[in-house]
C-alpha cells in the first residue's frame, strides 16, 4: 500500500495538533507530506532547520493550506530533549500524535552528548524521554478533545536478531564490542519493549491515548545508506525486489496514526499496514519493565544532575 492511497475513514482530520520526529528526509517526511495532505497540522521536530525548510516548502507547495511548525531538536541528546519538550509545551498546543520516527545507524562506536552509545541515545533515549514529557500533555489533549491520542515508535524488523543474554542495558549504554547492526537491532527491539510497557501503564490509567510500534518495511532511505559493507550490500541486492518506495514505507506508520480500524489498538507491531507477531523478547514483560526502570532512573538521575526541573510524570520514580 502506498501511504497517499489510504482509506478515506480517517480518525483524525483538522482536530487539533499533531507531531513528528524527524520528518527531514525519507520516511518521515513523506509520513508529513501524507499528514498534512490530510489536514493534519504538524509539529515537525527536526535538527537540520535548512532541510527542514525545504521539506516544508515542497510541502506547502503541493498543499498550500498545510500548517507545519518548525521546532529544533538533537535526538541523541538527552538535553536538547528536555530544552524542546520545555519550548513545546510553553506553546500550549494540543497533541494527539506523537510519531517517534528519527533514527540513525552508526557504522563505528560513536557517543552522544551525555556520553551514551549515539545509535541507542537516538533511536531510543532521546525518544524514551520526549514521550515521558509529553505523554501528560498527549493524555490532557485526548480527554479535552475526545479524540484518542496515538504514538507509533519506528522499529524494523531486524528488532528480532539480538539474543536476551546479550540485551543488557549496561552494555546498551556502552558497549565493550561494538557491531553497528546489532546496536541498531538492539535499540529497534528497545522501541517495542518501550511501546508494550507505556500501552499497559497507559491501560492502567484508562488514559484515551494508544502505543504501538512499525516495520516500515525495507526502504532505500538515509539510513540503508549508511548501513555499508559487503554483507549489508550483497543483502540488499538479495533483497533488492523486496524493497519498499519511500511512499510504500510511510503506509504502515500513516495507517496506524488515521486509520479507524486501529482504533483501541496498543500494545502492537504492525507491518505492511497489519498487525504482526514480534519476537518472544519483544514479547518479554520483564524485558520490557527491566528497559523501563533502567531508562527512567537514568533519565532522573540526568535531569536531577543538570537541574531541569523534573515534569509530575517524571518524580514518579
Ligand atoms: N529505511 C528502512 O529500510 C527502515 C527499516 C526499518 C525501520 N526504519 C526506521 O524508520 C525510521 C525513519 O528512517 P528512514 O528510513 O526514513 O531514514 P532517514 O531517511 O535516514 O531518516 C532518518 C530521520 O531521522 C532524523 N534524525 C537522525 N538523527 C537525529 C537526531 N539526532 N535528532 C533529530 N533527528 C534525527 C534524520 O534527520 P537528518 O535529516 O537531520 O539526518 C532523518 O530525518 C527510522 O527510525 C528507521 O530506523 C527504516
Amino acid at each position: 500500500m502506498v501511504a497517499i492511497s489510504l482509506p478515506k475513514t480517517l480518525y483524525f482530520l483538522n482536530v487539533s495538533c499533531h507531531y513528528l520526529i524527524g520528518g527531514t528526509s525519507g520516511i518521515g517526511a513523506e509520513t508529513a507530506r501524507v499528514l498534512a495532505k490530510r489536514g493534519v497540522r504538524i509539529v515537525m521536530a527536526v535538527r537540520d532547520m535548512k532541510k527542514a525548510e525545504m521539506v516544508k516548502e515542497r510541502i506547502v507547495r503541493e498543499n498550500p493550506k498545510a500548517e507545519i511548525k518548525l521546532l529544533e531538536i538533537d535526538l541523541s541528546s538527552l538535553s536538547s530533549v528536555a530544552r524542546f519538550c520545555s519550548q513545546f509545551l510553553l506553546h500550549d498546543l494540543p497533541l494527539n500524535i506523537l510519531i517517534n520516527n528519527a533514527g540513525v545507524f552508526s557504522p563505528n562506536l560513536e557517543f552522544s552528548e551525555e556520553k551514551i552509545e549515539l545509535t541507542f541515545a537516538t533511536n531510543f533515549l532521546g525518544h524514551y524521554l520526549l514521550t515521558e514529557m509529553l505523554i501528560e500533555k498527549m493524555i490532557d489533549t485526548a480527554k479535552k478533545s475526545g479524540i484518542e491520542g496515538r504514538i507509533i515508535n519506528l522499529s524494523s524488523v531486524i528488532h528480532s536478531w539480538p539474543k536476551p543474554d546479550c540485551f543488557s542495558f549496561t552494555k546498551l549504554l556502552h558497549p565493550i564490542k561494538y557491531n553497528g547492526t546489532k546496536a541498531y537491532a538492539q535499540s529497534k527491539l528497545a522501541t517495542i519493549l518501550h511501546a508494550k510497557a507505556l500501552s499497559r501503564q497507559l491501560k492502567d490509567r484508562n488514559a484515551n491515548v494508544t502505543i504501538n510500534a512499525v516495520h516500515p518495511g525495507i526502504v532505500k532511505t538515509g539510513i540503508i545508506r549508511a548501513h555499508k559493507g559487503l554483507l549489508i550490500d550483497s543483502l540488499f541486492l538479495i533483497a533488492s525486489k523486496l524493497l519498499k518506495s519511500i511512499s510504500q514505507g510511510a503506509a504502515t506508520t500513516c495507517y496506524v496514526a488515521l486509520s479507524n480500524e486501529t482504533k483501541g489498538w496498543s500494545g502492537k507491531y504492525f507491518a505492511d499496514c497489519n498487525e504482526t507477531n514480534c519476537s518472544d523478547l519483544a514479547n518479554d514483560e520483564s524485558a520490557a519493565d527491566k528497559l523501563w526502570t533502567h531508562s527512567r532512573a537514568l533519565i532522573h538521575d540526568y535531569l536531577h544532575q543538570s537541574q531541569i526541573h523534573p515534569l509530575p510524570n517524571l518524580c514518579l520514580l
